[in-house]
Order: C-alpha cells, then structure tokens, then sequence
C-alpha cells in the first residue's frame, strides 16, 4: 500500500525540487509520467541492469509507454562509451528541449543519466528514482553527475540538479545485504559530521536497521535533510575552508585512497568510507578533539553493519599518501581533511603533520 512517509525542499531558487519518501510509490512516480506526456513532453529513462531483473513489476510501471534504456550494471557504466550510447538513445527516442529523462538505479546510473541529460541539448529536465540506500541518501540529490576517465573516478561531469526525487524504500528489499551496507556507512556519516542525534539514536538501537525497518524512511528523511542544508549554502563546492559541500566528504580523504591502492572493485564504496570513517576520528582525536565519544562506539556501529573498520589486505603507506596527493579534491597541492571537533561537528582543516595522517594509516593496517 502506498505510504508517503516523508517530503522535504530543496531550496536552491528556480532549481528547487522536491525528494518523495516512503513505500510502493510506482503509481506515483507513473502516474507523475503520464501528466508530464500529456503535456507533451516526451520522455525516456535509463535503468540499471540488475535492478530491472530484480524489481520487474515495479520497472514495467514506470517504463511501459516510455522508450527505457538498459545500462549495464557496475562503476564500469560511468564511461564515455555508455555517456555516447545514452545522447544517442535520446536522439533516436526524439527527446527535444521540453523533454525528460528519468534514472531508475543506483548512483551509477544517476550520475551517468544526470550528465546524459546535463549535456544533452545544453540540458533537459531529469529525475532520479534511486534504488540503493546510498543513492537513496547521497548520490541523488545536491546535482552532482558524471562519469570516470581512466585517469580517476568523477573527472568528467557537472551540476545538473534533478526536478524531482523518489525514494522508495520497498525498492530495498533486492538489494543485496552488502550494498545495504555500504550504504549505512553514508548514513553513519551523516550522523557524524552533523547529527550526534543520529548518530547516537543508530549507536543505541539493539537490532540494526534493515529495509522494511519502520525507521528507515525517518532516518533516510534526516539524512537528505543534511545533505540538502548543505548543498543549499554551497551548490558548487566553492566554499573552501570554511566547509560548505566538502564536510560531505568526511571519511572520504582516506576511502578514496583505499580504493584507488587497493584496487577500484576490492572494496565498496561505503566500506572504503567505513574505514576512512575510522581514519577520521582518529585523526580527530590525534588533534585533540572528538572526546566525548569512545573509539568504540564507532567501531560497534561500524561492525554491527559487516563494514570494516581495518584494511582487508595491508597496503603501502606511502601508495596510500599518493593517493590521497592524486585527489581531484587537492587545491594547490595542499591537502585538506575533514575532521570532527566532537561527532555531529565536523569542520576543514589544511596543513596537518604528515606523522598524524601515517599514524592514522598504521593505525588501520597500511605497512611501511
Ligand atoms: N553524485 C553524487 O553526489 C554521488 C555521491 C556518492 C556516490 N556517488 C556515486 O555513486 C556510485 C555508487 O552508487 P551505488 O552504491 O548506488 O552503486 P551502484 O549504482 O553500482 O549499485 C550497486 C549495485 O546494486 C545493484 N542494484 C541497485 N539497486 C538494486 C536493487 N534495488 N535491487 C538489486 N540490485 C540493485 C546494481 O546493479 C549494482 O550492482 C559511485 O559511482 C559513486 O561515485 C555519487
């Protein structure tokens, strides 16, 4: 039964847009379709692979009528080849400037359809229906779209927000258990770099959260909440230090390393956070700060969702601190970090001792 749990704004002016949340919302989002096509607006969508294999009923509602494309699923999608094959989808499926696309996936067919319909005509209207918890609480909403180069993951790509967000929870329950997880590592994040709430509300409650959980909708609710206030006083990332859009990249410094020297594929995303969510804290603490909160706590919460709080296999230092200097995040060379002054508090720093960042490291399992 239809169950619109939660909606909230974001509040960026002309660009402002909605983010539905609840359970069962195919006639929504068809019902959404067929008024936009009768006015005239020719539609298409974009749909992950595995996804239309594991929701079938829900996928036919929203592409029966409406020309789909299927792209494969996996990081490997976020390239030229299917950014190609997307432009010309929509010129064949004679999508003109009034038209429409809507992304049916996780945060890999969201950020390669963002882009698709950000460059597409100089840009059309775009909607996303996430289907992971990452996606549902991150990737598809602040506007951020692109694909990889083989030099790095995100180097091509633009701000091209979405007119509207439907997160679906029942859309969970094919998501295998691992992607689940990573995604609550982006929820743990959130409670620590603006929600202490939230993050003792996840460290208190005996049975760890799982898709029908009652308290999903909630809490995916408080999570686009931070992640809409912050994107609203910094859409573009042009905030610097004073934190803006990158306090969102708390943890991530250090995951991104991790995936780039172990290899993109060993780790999920979420879990190359969940370890650089470790990272953080430490460093935190190395600086004096985040006392109120014990180590343990984190690691509890961490494990308590199957992601890791060590590194699987060890890794070089040094490879570790090359790449985090190969960062697209680096500004002239002088590599910033997020830290927290206590969880639920985080703020930018630059200039930190190479020693605190290599103890940081160790402390995780990289070797000299
Ligand atoms: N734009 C942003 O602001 C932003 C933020 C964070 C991450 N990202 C990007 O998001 C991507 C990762 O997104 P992701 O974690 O959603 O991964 P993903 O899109 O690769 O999805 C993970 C896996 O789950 C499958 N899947 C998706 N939904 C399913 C469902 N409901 N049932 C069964 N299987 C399903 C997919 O086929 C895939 O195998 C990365 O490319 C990352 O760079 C973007």
């Amino acid at each position: 039964m239809k169950q619109l749990a939660r909606e909230l704004q974001v509040n960026l002016g002309e660009r402002s847009y909605p983010i539905r949340i609840g359970r069962d919302l195919g006639n929504d989002i068809s019902g959404f379709i067929t008024a936009l096509t009768k006015e005239g607006r020719q539609g298409a969508v974009l749909i992950d692979d595995h996804f239309l294999n594991s929701q079938p009923e829900f996928s036919q509602q929203i592409i029966s009528g409406i020309p789909h494309l299927i792209i494969p699923s996996g990081e490997g999608s976020k390239s030229v080849e299917q950014l190609t094959r997307g432009w010309n989808f929509l010129t064949a499926s004679k999508i003109d400037r009034s038209g429409f696309l809507i992304a049916v996936g996780g945060g890999v067919v969201g950020d390669l359809a963002g882009f698709v319909a950000a460059s597409y005509l100089r840009g059309v209207s775009f909607y996303q229906v996430p289907t992971t918890l990452l996606s549902m609480v991150d990737s598809s909403v602040g506007g951020k779209t692109g694909i990889n180069l083989e030099a790095g993951k995100n180097l091509i790509g633009s701000f091209h927000q979405p007119d509207c967000v439907w997160a679906d929870l029942d859309l969970l329950n094919s998501l295998p258990a691992r992607e689940f997880s990573a995604g609550m590592a982006e929820v743990v994040k959130y409670g620590m770099l603006a929600d202490r709430g939230l993050f003792e509300q996840l460290l208190d409650s005996s049975v760890a959260l799982c898709p029908s959980s009652p308290a999903l909708p909630e809490l995916i609710h408080r999570c686009c909440s931070i992640k809409a206030k912050i994107v609203q006083a910094d859409e573009r990332e042009m905030s610097g230090l004073q934190g803006g859009r990158a306090l969102l990249n708390l943890g991530h410094t250090f995951g991104h390393a991790i995936e780039k020297v172990a290899g993109y594929g060993t780790y999920l995303h979420g879990e190359a956070v969940a370890i650089g969510l470790v990272c953080a804290f430490r460093l935190s603490q190395f600086l004096g700060k985040c006392t109120k909160h014990s180590e343990s706590d984190i690691l509890n919460l961490l494990t308590s969702y199957n992601l890791p709080c060590l590194l699987k296999e060890p890794v070089k230092l040094a490879d570790l601190n090359l790449a985090m200097y190969a960062d697209k995040k680096v500004k002239r060379g002088v590599l910033r970090f997020v830290v927290m002054e206590e969880i639920g508090d985080a703020y930018c720093i630059e200039g930190v001792q190479s020693d605190l960042v290599d103890r940081v490291w160790t402390s995780v399992g990289a070797i000299a």
